[in-house]
């Protein structure tokens, strides 16, 4: 299949990323299915599009026709089938267990057919693995947005062990497509940004746990010593921490390294429910948007 052949996607997973990769696809033209598992996710999905996109329209920066036509082109469902249903490309977005992911994959092989393609946007988990479980492990890759999706410019782009240059070639084209930059690398745990992103998120837990200096003077140090946009524990709480501590986890598993060992202050947080901007607190507190 070509990248011409491409008229509809279909996004699985209706979170901050499935949305934001939906509503990348439709501003490029796409028609997009996206898919969550209970109507309510839907619907968040649809909200997280509709705020920032209105927000621009209120600041003069997006007309509120090209808004209506992003919308226009995405349907939301919670049938599988639906989704798949005349779509060529499907990017899965939900949640890093792998269990849920195989039984999706395999669910997906039944349901679509044999040409169209599965790409994955997981954070650091096998797609040789989410393949196998599928009767088309040449037609899976690694596609891995960043977050905010509409706005970063890098895709990872992973080849498992069965991908085929075709598909590679095709997740390429779609890119370029979508106006994103692709990084090819090789399955391995956290592929490239997360291998070196994560683990210095983690490593400013452990500063803050030993009172090396404040939570706010952390993120300080990093945005006026680094140029970073926003300091380890804003982005933490940007992304999740339980994102983070899922990669952490991933690397530890997979490399058996000790100095990929979650800080053990991370984990508490997420043991607590502070994950972030979405539950209202993280290492910050965040009061209604
Ligand atoms: N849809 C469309 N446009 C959006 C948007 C969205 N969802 N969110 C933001 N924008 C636009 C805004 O409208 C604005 O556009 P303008 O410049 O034309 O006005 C522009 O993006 C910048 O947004 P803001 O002005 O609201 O805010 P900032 O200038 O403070 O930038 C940020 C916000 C882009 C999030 C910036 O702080 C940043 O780059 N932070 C770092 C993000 C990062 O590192 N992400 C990667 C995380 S790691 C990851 O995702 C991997 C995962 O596996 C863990």
């Amino acid at each position: 299949m070509d990248i011409g052949d491409v008229r509809r996607i279909a996004v699985i997973g209706a979170g901050t990323m499935g949305a934001g990769i939906a509503q990348t696809c439709a501003a490029a033209g796409f028609e997009v299915s996206m898919r969550d598992v209970e109507a309510r996710f839907v619907e968040g999905g649809l909200r997280r599009i509709r705020e920032p996109l209105e927000a621009r329209v209120s600041k003069g920066k997006m007309a509120r026709e090209d808004v209506d036509a992003v919308f226009r082109r995405i349907r939301g469902t919670v049938d599988l089938a639906e989704a798949l249903d005349g779509a060529q490309v499907v990017i899965e977005a939900i949640l890093e267990k792998m269990d849920l992911k195989r039984a999706l994959y395999a669910e997906m092989d039944r349901l679509g057919p044999p040409e169209v393609v599965f790409a994955s946007n997981t954070s650091s988990l096998s797609i040789t693995e989410m393949a196998n479980a599928t009767s088309r492990a040449d037609r899976v890759i690694g596609m891995h947005f960043f977050n905010p999706a509409p706005v970063m410019k890098l895709v990872e782009i992973i080849r498992g062990s069965e991908t085929s240059d075709a598909t590679v070639r095709l997740a390429r084209d779609l890119c370029a497509r979508l106006g994103k930059e692709p990084v090819e690398v090789k399955e391995s745990p956290g592929f490239v940004v997360n291998r070196l992103l994560v683990p210095m998120l983690n490593e400013a837990f452990n500063l803050l746990q030993e009172g090396a200096a404040r939570a706010e003077d952390i993120d300080k140090a990093m945005k006026l010593g680094t140029n970073m946009p926003m300091g380890p524990f804003e982005l933490g709480d940007y992304t999740g921490l339980d994102v983070a501590l899922d990669v952490m986890e991933v690397l530890h598993r997979e490399t058996g390294d000790p100095r990929f060992r979650p800080s053990p202050l991370l984990r508490k947080y997420v043991r607590a429910g502070r994950l972030g901007r979405k539950t209202g607190r993280g290492v910050y507190e965040y009061g209604p948007e």
